[in-house]
């Protein structure tokens, strides 16, 4: 089969991809692969907004030390500087690109207008840009048109990436390059060979591993998993980011209620109607995501209730519709209407802080492999997230990526990259199987991995994870490989990866909290915590 060559090879179609492509787009060629259609990503889904300092009231150390403060003791600051102080002018370029954010009268300002900007929890400031509450689809829009435009850039649609092709996997010792990867085209069944002089991993999250999650069904950790398979470190996954108002409904599926509607006055209530934060934190609803969640699940479990309640109520209708009309209409389709009745609300599986680790250009551990985005990190997060700063991030440093990567050398002229090699397998007999591991990893990650911890938990869920992942590899060799197999694998790979990084944090901090340590160690501050696969 013919190797497909390209001079930069972006795996995944969210911002991060896409404004890398853009960057690099007028120095070679660019194929980004992605395994839906293109537009399917976290970044779609996006409501709340990007946080960035555009206003007078505010400034970078503020934004800095909002981020410092989420963060617990782990982010690395000359990090956090960087990209709140680059911010700004990369969401010049966004505009640039045809991105429209949401603007409103300046009062007495004779009809002048300016960015509108939202609040969110751990925020000082209003600094939010956004879109209404579609921030995510505009910026999606704009930045796939803007790609459309580019004649080098080549997107392919129903392309998963399965593994990395490497130096040191293909047997050559000089040093572990990477040199591009393994692709399954979803639509023929067929596994081709991507080469490229830069590979850059774009993939986002991994949300699918728990039971209950805001992201969508790509978010399966597929970057994570490969690149720790190719032996590049992977760093505080520990630090799962649990959002605290997921729609809770038995058809709503994955169905986010913004920070951003606490921002303008939401208000979390228990089952039975009563105000509860007040007494956790002096930022009531909007203190920082890793408090609410935990104050949720708290309450959750005191009372037995299935859910709790965010209420906005108070605010004019005409106000709600017009700033959240996403949130109003999919609930209205649901039969909650916002405006009148308050939203039954549970905490989900949102965000992953920590991933492959690299420097804030995006180099990882392994020459011609990037990554950026959130399957990256890099220190921005810590051990929690400030909302609305990782759409910020994937702008920042897929532009320093590019720029780092400049002209990028072609590989060794004497290495021969194989076809994969597919053996004897054959296609899955009872794809039950497959379905019934995926459901036993998101339930076990869920009751036993999730925002309060235990060493007898992580125990207990190592071991079903290492169960399932020696019958996965069964599968892998055996069977013909498919979309669904291949993340199966994936996420219990990442699945461990969380658990294993949970095991080795031996306090509380941020998003990490276990009953068995539930203080947070000084001497663990700055600490990240690192696993490498041994090749
Ligand atoms: P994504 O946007 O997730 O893109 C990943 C891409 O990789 C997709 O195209 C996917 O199909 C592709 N992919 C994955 N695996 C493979 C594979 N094996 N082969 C090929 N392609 C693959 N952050 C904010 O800052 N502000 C917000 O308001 C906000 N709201 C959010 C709301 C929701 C509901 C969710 C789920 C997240 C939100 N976040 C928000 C987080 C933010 O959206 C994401 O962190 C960010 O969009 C990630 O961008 P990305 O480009 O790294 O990954
Ligand atoms: C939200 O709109 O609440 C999501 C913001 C984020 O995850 O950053």
């Amino acid at each position: 089969m013919t190797i497909k060559q390209y001079d930069f090879l972006v795996l995944g179609s969210g911002i991060a991809g896409l404004f890398f492509a853009l960057k690099v787009a007028d120095r070679g060629r660019v194929a980004v692969v992605t395994k839906k259609n293109r537009a399917e990503s976290n970044t779609n889904y996006a409501q709340g907004g990007i946080a960035s300092v555009t206003s007078q009231e505010d400034s970078f150390e503020l934004h800095v030390q909002d981020t410092l403060r989420a963060g617990a003791g782990l982010c690395h600051e000359a990090v956090v500087r960087t990209i709140v102080e680059e911010g700004p002018a990369r969401i010049r370029e966004l505009i640039d690109l045809g991105m429209r954010f949401t603007e409103r009268e300046i009062p007495f300002g004779n009809g002048a207008r300016e960015l509108d900007l939202g609040k969110e929890g751990g925020h000082s400031k209003r600094r939010i840009l956004h879109a209404q509450d579609m921030t995510g689809r505009e910026i999606e829009h704009a930045l796939l048109s803007a790609c459309e435009r580019h004649p080098t850039i080549e997107v392919l649609e129903d392309h998963i990436a399965i593994d990395l092709i490497t130096t040191q996997k293909l047997g050559y010792v000089k040093e572990n390059r990477c040199l591009g990867a393994y692709v399954l085209d979803n639509r023929t069944g067929r596994v081709e060979t991507f080469a490229a002089r830069a590979t850059l991993l774009a993939t986002g999250g991994c949300g699918k591993v728990y039971l209950y999650t805001t992201n969508p069904d790509i978010a399966t950790g597929d970057g994570v998993a490969m690149a720790y398979r190719a032996g590049a470190a992977v760093a505080n996954m520990e630090f799962i980011q649990f959002h605290p108002t997921c729609l809770y409904h038995p058809q709503a599926k994955s169905f986010l209620i913004s920070e951003a509607v606490r921002g303008e006055g939401g208000v979390l209530k228990t089952f039975a109607g009563c105000e509860f934060m007040d007494a956790v934190h002096p930022l009531k609803s909007l203190a920082p995501r890793d408090i609410v969640a935990r104050a949720i699940d708290h309450e959750m479990k005191r009372s037995g209730a299935d859910h709790l309640w965010l209420d906005i109520t108070h605010q004019p209708a005409r106000f709600i519709i017009s700033r959240f009309p996403n949130i109003y209409h999919n609930c209205l389709r649901y039969g909650i209407d916002i405006t009148k009745e308050p939203i039954p609300v549970v905490p989900a599986a949102h965000y992953q802080c920590g991933g492959v680790r690299t420097t804030v250009d995006g180099e990882t551990d392994i020459p011609g492999l990037y990554a950026v985005g959130e399957v990256a990190c890099n220190g921005l997060h810590g051990a929690n997230r400030l909302a609305s700063n990782s759409l910020l991030e994937a702008l920042v440093c897929a532009h320093r990526a590019a720029r780092v990567i400049g002209q990028p050398e072609p590989p060794d002229a004497g290495i021969k990259i194989p076809d994969w090699q597919s053996g004897n397998a054959h296609d899955v007999d009872e794809l039950v199987v497959v379905s019934h591991n995926w459901d036993e990893i998101r339930r076990t990650m869920w009751d036993y991995v999730s925002i309060v911890r235990t060493n007898k938990r992580l125990q207990r869920a190592l071991k079903r994870i290492t169960n399932l992942q020696a019958e996965i590899q069964g599968f892998y060799w055996d069977f013909t490989v498919t979309a669904d197999l291949l993340e199966l694998r994936n996420i219990a790979t990442v699945g461990e990866l969380i658990v294993r990084c949970a095991m080795d944090r031996k306090e509380s901090r941020g998003l990490h909290y276990n009953l068995d340590y539930p203080e947070t160690d000084p001497a663990l501050a700055q600490k990240d915590t690192v696993l490498h696969r041994d090749l």
